[in-house]
């Protein structure tokens, strides 16, 4: 291969054709290109003639609704229509889905593999930030001497809130107990493993829990989490991980990396419809429960904000006074979950067992290495050479320190025409003002293709904006 081969649509397509996952896609709806612009829902929408599908690279914000969720949902609500209240406890033969009081468990089972857990090491309830809360309440358990929370600077902002409430609910003030990791340098986010280790460090004598990100969602960064967890460790400090990013992303191990707790949502990679049901995870050394022995009150277990629905599901509905958690990240629950919820996200996780995280890493690695190619040196056909780029890759280079996502930082002032630019060839990534974009080929159903079309359609925007600023435009 020359290196100017990789930027002709013929090379795209031929990788598209060797790609030994690209039936995957088939089971998704990319929103065409004529609905991204429609105006109305309905109307024309059982067109005849198939209008060409958008190039979709926004699984990192929001995934594509597999072609199977309105089956699933549709299998739901006849179990709720047919059966009422019995529905929770009836199976059927002609549908694997279980019972409403038992659907989330079907869930967690899926979802195991996905985030390398052992059974009952994932509970799948309520939102990321509710569950953040949730966890905090179990691991945050400061004292006097050790009381700060280590999180980056730049995490999610639902995340510093949530830390930063967490701290002042146990009477300490943010300003001293929290601790954020900053990045070096302005011009590089991307935070180093060394640089992580060394922030614990200065701080590990008198924090109690550390946060981090598994995949950063701002730079794309895929921290080292078997690493920063052993060495937190070794301080005798508990951690969690916000995996929003890197579930469905990256693959996980959770149970052998020997995280603490890990939260993630599953509406982005793993493709469960907006705002759907989150997910997390509690080692099983945290979920253990040591029975007294008979009629005594007295089991011991890791404390917790309790709800019912955490409770021994064969005497839940006996009413009683004790709370008896079920063993595992289950007993962590706290209220009855949407099952309508569970059942988009059990649609999703239909596809994942047709494939493997290792399959989807590895395709989602060339994905995004050629990404990388087309946009650090581009020499498209037809279009100028670019002498100087006017955009930087901030997210890290090494392979094995990203997920699917780039995040690219323009130069000052060219990200709205951009945009435009953008919108006008239906390409949908998303942007974070005032300069960044993030374009994420998800494996499941992004094509080299699509990655070819959005690397020639932004570098020429990039091009065509750096010249209309330099105009005074
Ligand atoms: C990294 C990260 N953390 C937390 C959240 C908040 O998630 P939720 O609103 O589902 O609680 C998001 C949402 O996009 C996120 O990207």
């Amino acid at each position: 291969m020359s290196s100017s081969e990789i930027f002709a649509r013929e090379y795209a397509v031929h990788l598209d054709s060797q790609d030994p996952l690209k039936h995957l896609r088939s089971l998704f709806i990319i929103p065409s290109k004529t609905d991204l612009k429609a105006k109305c829902l309905f109307k024309n929408s059982e067109r005849e003639v198939q209008d060409e599908p958008s190039i979709y690279l926004c699984g990192n914000s929001l995934g594509c609704q597999p072609k199977g969720t309105s089956q699933r949902v549709s299998e739901h609500l006849t179990a709720w229509a047919k059966k009422g209240v019995l529905g929770h406890f009836t199976t059927h033969h002609d549908c694997d889905l279980a019972g409403f009081l038992d659907i989330d468990h079907q869930a967690a089972n899926m979802m195991e593999p996905i985030v390398g857990a052992l059974p009952d090491e994932v509970a799948i309830m309520e939102s990321l930030t509710a569950n953040l809360h949730l966890m905090m309440a179990s691991f945050y358990r400061p004292n006097k001497r050790r009381y700060k929370i280590i999180l980056e600077g730049k995490a999610f902002p639902s995340d510093h809130y949530a830390v930063q409430s967490q701290i002042k609910h146990h009477g300490f003030d943010p300003k001293e107990a929290m601790i954020t990791i900053e990045p070096e340098t302005e011009s590089t986010p991307a935070l180093s493993t060394e640089y992580i280790l060394s922030s614990i460090d200065q701080h590990a004598s008198t924090t109690a829990l550390i946060l981090l990100p598994g995949v950063q969602y701002y730079t794309g960064q895929y921290l080292d989490i078997r690493k920063i967890t052993a060495h937190a460790h070794a301080h005798g400090i508990m951690i969690g991980w916000d995996l929003a990013h890197a579930v469905g992303n990256v693959e996980l191990s959770l149970h052998e990396w020997d995280v603490d707790f890990a939260v993630w949502c599953n509406y982005k990679y793993l493709n469960a419809g907006p705002g759907s049901i989150a997910g997390l995870f509690v080692h099983d050394r945290h979920g253990q429960i040591h029975h007294a022995g008979p009629n005594t009150t007295k089991d011991t277990y890791r404390p917790r904000l309790a709800g019912w629905w955490g409770g021994d599901k064969s005497i839940r509905f006996q009413m009683g006074r004790e709370f008896v958690p079920i063993p595992g990240a289950q007993g962590f629950q706290v209220g009855n979950p949407s099952s309508l919820a569970v059942t988009s996200l059990i649609a999703s996780l239909d596809v994942f067992q047709k494939t493997s995280m290792a399959q989807l890493r590895k395709k989602s690695m060339a994905l995004t290495r050629y990404l990388e190619q087309l946009l650090v040196d581009p020499h498209f056909e037809g279009e100028e050479a670019v002498l100087t780029l006017p955009y930087k890759i901030i997210t890290p280079a090494d392979p094995a320190s990203r997920g699917a996502q780039l995040s690219v930082r323009l130069n000052p002032g060219l990200l709205d025409i951009v945009l435009v630019e953008l919108e006008h060839a239906s390409i949908v990534i998303d942007e974070r003002k005032p300069d960044v974009v993030r374009v994420a080929p998800a494996p499941l159903y992004n094509t080299f293709q699509d990655v070819w079309e959005f690397a020639r359609v932004f570098t020429a925007a990039s091009v065509k904006a750096l010249a209309e600023t330099a105009n005074g435009h």
